[in-house]
């Protein structure tokens, strides 16, 4: 059945609001990401089985025929299940939402309507919460051997409480997307006419050490951001969407013990956003023209802030690669392909850094070690 003819059989049961540039946007960004997460995972060998859990999944497609993440990630999935037939790929889908779950399920069907002998599909009604904190117990066969990704993606921030996300990371070997709903916080903390949506929220934020109704919305994404690494969970990303007025409405952060996730997930960043600082709603459908290239201005505005920074992180003190590469990814918006170009070599020309040259090419950056020489030589 044509996409088309799906919707206008369920026509009912789907969201009457069209689709927003900004949703479009946070699939586009996740699925591609998504894609090459699977890729590593079918191809690492003790990896046998690879999950995928959408916890609040809605029904998977927009009135427009655009499918929502978990859908994309089925056709991910198909794709990699027929070239990695030794591997089995697993889809867990729940919403509180029993009709979203119907549309998702028979979506399912037609889009997987070969039935893929190593593709599973499990379904569930249930609330978010409930659902994280019951998940060992029906699914945990599944998380042996296996590298995972949990997708948390509601409307309020309310609605999840972050110390089950926390659990459920400590309980199985998982990535996180986790999507703060900031503006929720913000409106909301303070407003003596929101008092359910107050309660909400700090109920969400119950047990997290730190937290206080007086932090600023970016306080808390810190706050979360630290308390959700768990053990060596502990590399992380925060992308900002903000709504066509310029107001902050939600970051997808993610959250990982994989270098090689952190390396992917700004490559997906930079592909998909081009480099900038945000990602600004824009549904009108005028097209933008720009005469100025706007990922190169991009790159040059990351990299002059960071290599401030790199100085100051590591001064005095020599350091490899993969030191200043985890720091540069994770503390600044460039990616990994950028960094001996638009940070190493300028120190390097300026003096502030020096390469050691200790392996048996001098065009070899990534085995290398690096001398910060700090502030001092800043002027050389
Ligand atoms: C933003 S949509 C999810 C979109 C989907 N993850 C995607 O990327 O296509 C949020 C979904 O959360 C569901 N939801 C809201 N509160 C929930 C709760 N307490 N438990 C489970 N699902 C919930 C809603 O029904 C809605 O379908």
């Amino acid at each position: 059945m044509e996409l088309k003819e799906f919707v206008k059989l369920n026509k009912n049961k789907l969201q009457k609001k069209d689709i927003q540039n900004i949703t479009k946007h946070k699939i586009d960004y996740i699925s591609d990401y998504v894609n090459s997460w699977g890729i590593i995972a079918s191809n690492y060998q003790s990896c046998l089985q690879v999950n995928f859990i959408d916890c609040m999944c809605n029904a998977g497609i927009y009135n427009d025929t655009t499918l929502g993440t978990p859908m994309r990630v089925l056709k991910i999935f198909i794709n990699l299940a027929q070239k990695h037939k030794t591997k089995v790929f697993n889809l867990f889908l729940n919403d509180y939402d029993k009709e979203k779950v119907e549309v998702i399920k028979e979506l399912s069907k037609e889009i997987n309507k070969d039935n893929i002998q190593n593709i599973n599909i499990f379904y569930s009604v249930e609330d978010v919460n409930k659902y994280l904190e019951s998940f060992n117990k029906k699914y945990n066969k599944y998380m042996y051997n296996s590298l995972s990704l949990l997708f948390v993606d509601p409307y309020n921030f309310g609605d999840v409480k972050i110390k089950n996300i926390k659990a459920f990371l400590q309980n199985n070997y998982s990535e996180l997307l986790f999507n703060y709903f900031c503006s929720d916080y913000y409106r909301n903390i303070n407003n003596p006419f929101a008092i359910v949506k107050h309660d909400e929220i700090i109920e969400s934020m119950n047990d997290v050490p730190g937290f206080s109704s007086e932090m600023t919305y970016t306080d808390v994404l810190e706050l979360i951001r630290n308390y959700l690494k768990v053990g060596e969970n502990d590399l992380s990303f925060a992308y900002e969407f903000r709504t066509s007025k310029n107001a902050p409405f939600y970051h997808i952060l993610y959250i990982t013990r994989n270098k090689k996730g952190l390396v992917k997930i700004k490559d997906s960043y930079w592909k998909i956003f081009e480099g900038e600082s945000f990602y600004l709603n824009d549904d009108s459908s005028v097209k933008q023209e720009s005469l100025i290239d706007i990922k190169d201005l991009n790159e040059e505005q990351h990299a002059q802030k960071v290599k401030i920074e790199v100085i100051k992180e590591f001064s005095g003190k020599k350091v490899d690669f993969n030191k200043i590469e985890l720091f540069i990814l994770e503390n600044s918006m460039l990616r990994s392909g950028q960094i001996i170009k638009l940070v190493l070599n300028p120190l390097i020309e300026n003096g502030q850094i020096i390469k050691c040259n200790e392996t048996s090419s001098k065009r070899n950056y990534r085995e290398d070690y690096y001398i910060v020489c700090g502030e001092k030589n800043e002027k050389l």
